[in-house]
């Protein structure tokens, strides 16, 4: 048996355990450096709640800048501070020496601080190119052959089976709209998820999943009709975390796709 193990249990070994664990424990939590891990669409809403609670006193509601003097506008993708997330990261956390940009502080959790960075990224417009398409022939498309507004409302017009595209524009890149309307399955938070529910002769309703509690679920159909159902009863049913928005990727040509994104990158809050 060799004797080296009784070295480990010296006070000096210890010492030195400890300095190798106090050592490691910065790099194991230096989120700053890494590359950020929340940049789905609901870290952009999150981010953009943060962002009006606590930042647009100085920079504006949209970032785009309150007065002169009290914060820039953070909308250009260009940052006199920061070349990278990581960079932003640092300024969101740390601020900006002498200046009244004071940062969150040390003790901000790396969550919150990186969906303000993902919010900020989103709001560069031009990130994901400039539209190709039409946006009047999108509009169009959207109430005509394309039937958006069967789920979507635009400026008060159209049903309420997905979310209100008013600002879209805002909040989605070019690129994230063309995807939306291929992939919709991407990343579909919980309040569009789909519910489907089987009953006893094999009936089957599918819908947008409504309220639910310990008895009853609620399932809102394609004709915007609620239906009750007890949980007890006879039905079956399961929450698949799909959207219930088709793709387009076959129904509709790639040139209409394109008016579509552009037309709903045009939709934007007023300045
Ligand atoms: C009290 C006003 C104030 C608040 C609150 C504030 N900022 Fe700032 N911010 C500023 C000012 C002023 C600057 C410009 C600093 C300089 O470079 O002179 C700045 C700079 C920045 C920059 C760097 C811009 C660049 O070009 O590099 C970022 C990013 C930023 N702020 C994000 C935020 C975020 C996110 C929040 C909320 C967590 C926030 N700020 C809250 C005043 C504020
Ligand atoms: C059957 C209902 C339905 C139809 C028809 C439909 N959508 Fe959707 N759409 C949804 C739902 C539900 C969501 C939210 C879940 C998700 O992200 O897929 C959504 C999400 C979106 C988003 C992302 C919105 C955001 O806030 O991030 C865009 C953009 C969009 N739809 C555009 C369209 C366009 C353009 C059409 C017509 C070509 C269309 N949709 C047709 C139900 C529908």
């Amino acid at each position: 048996m060799p004797t080296t193990g009784n070295n480990v249990f010296t006070p000096w070994a210890t010492v030195a355990l400890l300095t190798a664990l106090l050592g490691a424990a910065p790099t194991l939590s230096s989120a700053q450096d890494a590359e950020n891990p929340y940049t789905s669409r609901i870290d952009v809403r999150t981010g953009r709640r943060l962002f009006q609670a606590q930042c647009s006193t100085c920079h504006g509601l949209n970032a785009a800048g309150g007065n002169e003097s009290t914060g820039p506008d953070l909308t250009t993708g260009r940052f006199r501070h920061a070349d990278s997330d990581a960079g932003l990261f640092r300024v969101i956390r740390d601020g900006v020496r002498s200046t009244s940009m004071l940062g969150l502080g040390a003790d901000a959790d790396d969550q919150s601080v990186w969906q303000l960075v993902t919010y900020l990224r989103s709001l560069d417009v031009t990130a994901g190119g400039t539209p190709t398409g039409s946006a009047a022939a999108g509009r169009q498309l959207f109430a005509g052959k394309g039937a958006c507004t069967s789920c979507h409302m635009v400026h008060g017009q159209g049903k309420r089976l997905g979310p209100d595209l008013s600002q879209v524009g805002d909040r989605r890149a070019l690129g994230d709209l063309q995807t939306d309307l291929v992939q919709p399955d991407t990343e579909v938070s919980p309040r569009w998820w789909t519910m489907k529910a089987s009953g006893p002769g094999g009936q089957i309703v599918e819908g947008l999943r409504m309220d639910e509690d310990t008895f009853t679920f609620r399932i809102m159909d394609s004709d915007e009709q609620l239906r009750a159902f007890s949980k007890y009863g006879d039905w079956t049913y399961e929450r698949l975390q799909r959207s219930t928005m088709p793709s387009y990727a076959e129904t509709l040509t790639e040139d209409e796709r394109n008016d579509l994104a552009a037309y709903l990158f045009s939709l934007r809050s007023e300045p």
